[in-house]
């Protein structure tokens, strides 16, 4: 869009208190207002405005829900076997270089309140490794114990691609191969009042917010890197977020059942602890597997229990998938097929008298999981909450980084318990994703050792 065009679009808008703005500015601040705005599409926003207004939900409820196909848990035999078929038909998915991993860290990371990209927040329990580093070491050590390449692309925000980026390099990739490391940045969208105004955030740039996690999906393809891992043989890929250190990467169980499956869009789920925890739901809606988000969801079905008096609508959603590059692609295919969803946000912004001040707003955003029901196929793996999931979201309390410690050292201390190794209640153990990826790893590594642990303990 040229500048004449945007102006236009703005007066047709009724976004006066802008063009005012703008003409006010000298011509080097002129210039760069319009080469801010180029990057950003306002004809969406203001689209997104109306229908939000005319209050068009994205999901209905007024749908029928029922209780999704799952796989379980493995607890009888058939199921281990099963566990272990899947393990090995994934296992041979990576080492034929058809998966790629894709990390979102575009987060803002608000309610953590660390000034810097989430990843690189310190959180295992004795080294202090950074999620960045959790997270790359496995993909390492995935890569090495498959001998095979595996991409690691990582999306992050205009507001913390650089540092992003500068952290991984002052960190030496964490010892990947830096040319199968990939960063691209997500869009933004502006931010912009119930009214429909649109707000500045300084002088020459609008109030803008990261467009969602879902916006991964669009990104994907517009930086030509989902077309790139195509053309390269690539055909899955598994996504997850930066903020859980407990995350499998690539797990070949999952792989495997997400191809036997010949799933499009994969999920993994673990059971909700509580009626009222604040967790998407994964579902059945009128036939289509779905993630509801708890606050979508509603009290009648958040709180239904079956025969047993076990909540009914178990699943809660780990934001883990697999996702085949295909199905990503179909998702461009006319424009962006994900809905956007409407947030209410409190933003500081730039007035027109030049002070700062405070208003509500509204900010459009996408989510991954409404890939689901847009998938031919689907598949859903329930997974121990305790082995995979432990997100760092807050600063303190449930989903912080105390608890992610604490999940963090019992994991470990389970598995060197299988390994015939106690661990005294009060010391500390942290086991390198480059020591072992798994359990079995461990357990293989050190069984028949008789390691005596007498203090804090690293495995490395
Ligand atoms: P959250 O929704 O938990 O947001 O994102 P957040 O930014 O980490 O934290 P708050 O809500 O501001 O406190 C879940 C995952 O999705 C990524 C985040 O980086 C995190 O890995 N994400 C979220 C994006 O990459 N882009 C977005 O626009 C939103």
């Amino acid at each position: 869009m040229d500048n004449r065009a945007i102006l236009d679009l703005l007066q047709v808008k009724n976004q006066d208190h802008i063009i005012h703005h703008v003409d006010r500015l000298p011509p080097n601040k002129k210039s760069k207002f319009f080469q801010n705005c180029n990057d950003l599409d306002l004809d969406l926003v203001f689209r997104l405005h109306n229908e939000c207004c005319a209050s068009k939900t994205t999901l209905s409820l007024r749908g029928n829900i029922k209780v999704p196909r799952i796989v379980s848990l493995p607890v009888r035999e058939n199921e281990r076997k099963s566990h272990y078929e899947s393990k090995l038909v994934g296992e041979s998915l990576i080492s034929n270089g058809k998966v790629a991993v894709l990390i979102v860290a575009g987060g803002q990371g608000v309610r953590l309140g660390h000034n810097r990209p989430k990843g690189t927040f310190p959180v295992s329990p004795i080294m202090k490794k950074t999620l960045f580093q959790l997270l790359s070491e496995q993909v390492r050590a995935l890569s090495f114990r498959y001998n095979a390449k595996i991409p690691l692309l990582i999306m992050t925000s205009v507001e913390n691609h650089d540092d992003t980026v500068l952290f991984f390099d002052t960190h030496n990739f964490f010892g990947l191969d830096q040319n199968s490391v990939y960063f691209f940045q997500q869009g933004m969208l502006p931010t912009i009042t119930p009214e429909g105004k649109l707000l500045l955030k300084d002088e020459t740039s609008l109030f803008v917010n990261p467009d969602g996690h879902g916006g991964s999906l669009s990104a994907l393809n517009k930086s030509g890197l989902l077309d790139m891992l195509m053309e390269q043989g690539f055909s899955e890929l598994f996504y997850c977020q930066i903020d859980n250190p407990l995350v499998r990467i690539a797990d070949p169980v999952f792989l495997g059942y997400h191809s036997q499956a010949n799933s499009q869009c994969s999920t993994k789920v673990v059971r909700r602890q509580r009626i009222d925890e604040k967790v998407g739901v994964y579902v059945s809606l009128d036939g289509k597997d779905a993630i509801l988000e708890y606050s979508d969801f509603g009290g009648k079905h958040m709180e239904a229990l079956d025969d047993n008096g076990e909540i009914l609508y178990w699943a809660g959603n780990t934001a883990i998938h697999i996702m085949n590059l295909s199905f990503v692609k179909t998702l461009n295919t006319h424009g962006f097929a994900l809905p956007y969803h409407c947030a209410n946000k409190n933003v500081e912004i730039l007035d027109s008298k030049g002070t700062r001040k405070n208003v509500d707003a509204w900010k459009f955003e996408t989510f991954v999981f409404d890939a689901i029901p847009f998938a031919e196929r689907t598949c859903c793996m329930e997974v121990d909450r305790s082995e995979e999931f432990s997100p760092v979201k807050n600063k303190s309390g449930p989903d912080s980084p105390s608890t992610a410690h604490e999940s963090m050292v019992k994991l470990h201390k389970r598995w060197l318990h299988d390994a015939g190794i106690i661990v005294p209640h009060e010391r500390l153990v942290e086991i390198s994703p480059l020591f072992s990826l798994d359990r079995e790893e461990l357990i293989s590594k050190l069984k028949g050792t008789n390691m005596q642990v007498e203090s804090d303990l690293y495995l490395a």
